[in-house]
């Protein structure tokens, strides 16, 4: 079957967003801008860069565990549709894909993702390698976009790598109460969070040796200087991954050596930057179970599973709507 892709996030909305959060971001204190930015055609594949580096463990933690559950997952879920936000390459989704086929339920699968690049190619070599499925691909933003997801079948959503940890927690109770609103009492919720560990192995993964985390850090810089016609000095800037031990979360910043002043065109905005001011780039929250089992019940999901990998770096939790 041929793929189809819809299209709720244009390159101009896309850049219109941009535009917005940058206007509202860096004139504050401290400066700030949402992740997503990060994810151009470059951003995508310094993600998938980064996740086969020695340091980051989630993907690899991850990945142990949907070897293991992906079987029990597909039959305790029932689902035939797996729908998956922020599916990126979709490369450990080939697990699940895998379970509900030898399921014998898997009809259809929708990836979701606000890069269209790693969409796109995501797409293209899943159509090989799964011809008898459903593929619908949809470009959005799952904070903005949900309500406009294809409702077809028993579903099972998926949110996988962690990316939750990237809200702050209004945000992520908003985002989880309309992930809620979406699925109906058959449908189920698999979510990925990577869990509270000691402080080294925390920072050295959001900080690798190789420097590939840095430059996908800087890369929204190139972003906006692409986009908005900005001027950001890019090379001034040091990557900077700091553990927040009270909010339990990694903040990602950047940190520029030399003051700058910096110029954002297309915005008509000049933004000025003292030697050493840092702006804040990504969260990465951390979980504990019971903060996990709480948000999920206070946005109307039961936890029915909990499983972790061999160290306990990471976990999967299956929830159903209450
Ligand atoms: C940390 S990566 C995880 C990728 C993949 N799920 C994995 O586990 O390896 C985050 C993914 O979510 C996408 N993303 C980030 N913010 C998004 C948003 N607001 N809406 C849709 N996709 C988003 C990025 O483009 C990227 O593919």
């Amino acid at each position: 079957m041929s793929p189809r892709i819809d299209k709720h996030l244009t390159d101009s909305d896309l850049a219109a967003a941009l535009a917005r959060d940058v206007r509202a971001g860096l004139p504050s204190t401290p400066k700030e801008l949402p992740p997503k930015y990060f994810y151009d055609a470059r951003g995508s594949e310094l993600f998938e860069e980064i996740t086969r580096l020695p340091e980051y463990y989630p993907t690899r933690a991850e990945r142990s565990i949907l070897e293991a559950r992906s079987a029990e997952i597909a039959k305790v879920s029932g689902a035939d549709t797996l729908v998956e936000l922020g599916s990126g390459s979709s490369s450990k989704t080939r697990l699940l894909l895998d379970g509900m086929r030898a399921t014998g339920t898997l009809k259809r699968y929708i990836p979701v993702d606000v890069s269209d690049s790693a969409l796109l190619d995501a797409v293209g070599l899943l159509a090989e390698e799964y011809p008898s499925i459903e593929l619908h691909g949809v470009v959005a933003d799952f904070e903005h976009h949900l309500e406009q997801l294809p409702q077809e079948g028993t579903r099972l959503l998926a949110f996988l790598g962690g990316t939750i940890g990237n809200l702050a927690p209004a945000e992520r109770a908003a985002f989880l109460a309309s992930v809620r609103e979406q699925l109906s009492p058959s449908d189920s919720f698999l979510l990925g969070t990577d869990l509270v560990k000691p402080r080294e192995r925390l920072v050295a993964a959001y900080d690798d040796a190789a420097g590939v985390t840095a430059e996908f850090n800087r890369n929204v810089l190139h972003v906006i200087n692409r986009e908005l016609s900005a001027d950001f000095d890019v090379s001034a800037f040091a990557h900077v991954a700091v553990w927040d031990e009270s909010a339990e979360w990694i903040e990602m910043r950047l940190r520029t050596s030399t003051a700058q002043s910096v110029r954002i065109a297309a915005l008509d905005l000049e933004v000025s930057f003292a030697a050493g001011e840092e702006m804040r780039t990504e969260i990465s929250a951390k979980f504990r179970r019971e903060g996990v089992e709480a948000e999920l019940a206070a946005a109307g999901f039961a936890l029915t599973s909990w499983w972790t990998d061999a160290p306990g770096d990471f976990a999967l939790s299956l929830a159903t709507p209450i």
